[in-house]
């Protein structure tokens, strides 16, 4: 600990604050252990505070027209890509991953900032024909009030911006409480925000775990919309509560990732799409690839050539040029990730490579976990079930496209899948068979592109989608217009 850590505060009406108990939790370096800094260990009279200052900021802000608020975002996309190196910095130092994937994360922001800046000039509704004579009807979108976003670590800049973005075009004004293992690269954010030109109150943002923070912002009857991305379990408490008052909640929860390779793939090709997307962010991706679903022609092949490649993954602090793979994100994942290596053993599957806590040298400071590899995995074991985001991953043997596509599809979770085959009709029957939010043909199970909606089936999500056009259904409510120029009255749906 050095005494020299700077504290850090909420942001909330323009002003930067404490929180009034005067707590604070610290935020450490995963990578090292070292001390980033101190943030306020905010509660209900901070949440409260936010939610009033965004309530009273969006009788102003939603009458800025669409555009002008775009404007802001193109702003905010220059400055990030202004900042892009030292945000990318501080988070490798708070999160862990390797500056490659932190400057990904970055890129990622600027790409919604530009994506949504541009939705200022569209945020289509419509006009269609209507029934009656000398009438029209119209379908336009307004903002649903405040916005809460409840953002992970894992992807620190770029999930805050899949959220609030959306919400601002569309003339929502925005609390965000951050994951407590990343506060600063959401503080940096908002900063950003300000610079850009953001009126005072349109962003507050308070630190403080889900249990206070969380749930006040849960509970608060003039939130309107809660975003929200982590565990599938927090997520189903999060549905749970917010039925109660009919809050619109959008949950964005697990993966359990399959990259399918059929007897025909290109094996070197889905070799490099399998370590990137499983070992990549340390397996800490609700799209990372946790199970290779192999045809059982190939399967020898396959791991003769992946498992070297496994072994020869740098593990590291992500600052340092040279590493693939940097630590989880804290103790308690470390110990769940390890914990999951015993289910996996206890289960029968064999270990092939990995499976232990890394501790040579440099690498004891922080929270390393050696990549790992079972493969005599059956679908059913719980290391084929369950959503450990870590750097595990199960190799399931198949002996046809349909067993391929039925262990892919018998997990309660279906974000993202993959298949390599050169057949472009096994192609054509995962397309319409695997009931996944996004499908990757001959790539990995990563990398979905902003423009596009981002979810997931069963217990990924609740229906709703992220990014893209359906992004912007979350934190808008549909009004339509009917306007009557006969000059008299037309009534409708009377057969006379
Ligand atoms: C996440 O892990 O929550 O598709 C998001 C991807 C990234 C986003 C991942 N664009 O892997």
């Amino acid at each position: 600990m050095t005494a020299t850590a700077s504290t850090f505060q909420n942001y909330i009406r323009g002003k930067w604050q404490s929180a009034q108990s005067g707590k604070t939790f610290p935020n450490y370096n995963p990578a090292t252990g070292e001390l980033l800094g101190y943030f306020p260990l905010s509660d209900q009279v901070e949440s409260d505070a936010a939610v009033a200052a965004a309530r009273a900021a969006f009788d102003k802000w939603r009458l800025v027209p669409a555009p002008k608020r775009g404007e802001i975002l193109y702003r905010a996309a220059e400055l990030l890509i202004r900042h892009k190196e030292e945000l990318a910095r501080t988070m490798t130092q708070e999160m862990g991953k390797i500056l490659k994937e932190t400057r990904g994360d970055v890129q990622e922001g600027i790409d919604m900032a530009y994506y949504t800046g541009g939705e200022g000039r569209r945020l289509f509704g419509y006009s269609v024909s209507v029934e009656l004579p000398n009438k029209s009807g119209l379908a336009m979108r307004d903002p649903v009030g405040v916005v809460a976003c409840i953002t992970p670590w894992n992807f620190p800049i770029a999930i805050p911006t899949w959220k609030m973005f959306p919400a601002l075009i569309a003339g929502n004004t925005v609390v965000i409480k951050p994951a407590s293992d990343t506060p600063l690269s959401a503080l940096r954010l908002v900063e950003i925000l300000y610079e850009a030109g953001l009126p005072e109150g349109v962003v507050n943002i308070v630190f403080g775990p889900g249990s206070t923070v969380g749930q006040a912002l849960l509970h608060h009857p003039d939130v309107a919309v809660v975003s929200f991305t982590g565990s599938t379990e927090s997520g189903r408490q999060v549905a749970i509560e917010a039925a109660r008052s009919l809050k619109r909640v959008s949950l964005e929860m697990g993966g359990k990732n399959a990259v399918i390779v059929m007897d025909d793939a290109d094996l070197d090709l889905a070799v490099e799409g399998i370590l990137w997307s499983a070992y990549g962010t340390t397996g800490q991706r609700c799209t990372a690839c946790s199970r290779v679903i192999a045809h059982s022609a190939i399967r020898d092949k396959l791991l003769e050539k992946l498992v070297p490649r496994i072994e020869q993954l740098q593990l590291g602090n992500g600052l340092d040029e040279g590493v693939d793979v940097g630590p989880v994100i804290n103790a308690s994942q470390l110990e769940k990730i390890h914990s999951y290596t015993e289910i996996g053993k206890a289960e029968g599957a064999t270990l092939v490579t990995g499976g232990s806590i890394a501790q040579e040298g440099e690498l004891a400071r922080g929270y390393f976990y050696h990549p790992t590899l079972f493969s005599d995995v059956r679908p059913a074991m719980r290391i084929a079930q369950e959503e450990i985001f870590g750097p595990t991953l199960s190799v399931i043997a198949v002996n046809s496209l349909d067993e391929a596509i039925a262990v892919n599809n018998n997990t309660k979770y279906g974000l993202s899948s993959a298949i390599y085959t050169q057949d472009i009709n096994r192609v054509q029957l995962a397309m319409r068979d695997i009931t996944t939010g996004i499908l990757y043909v001959n790539s990995g199970t990563t990398g979905a592109e902003i423009q596009f909606p981002f979810g997931g089936t069963r217990g990924t999500g609740n229906g709703h989608r992220e990014a893209g056009i359906a992004g912007l259904d979350v934190f808008t409510e549909w009004k339509v217009v009917y306007t009557d120029f006969s000059g008299k009255l037309q009534k409708a749906q009377i057969d006379e």
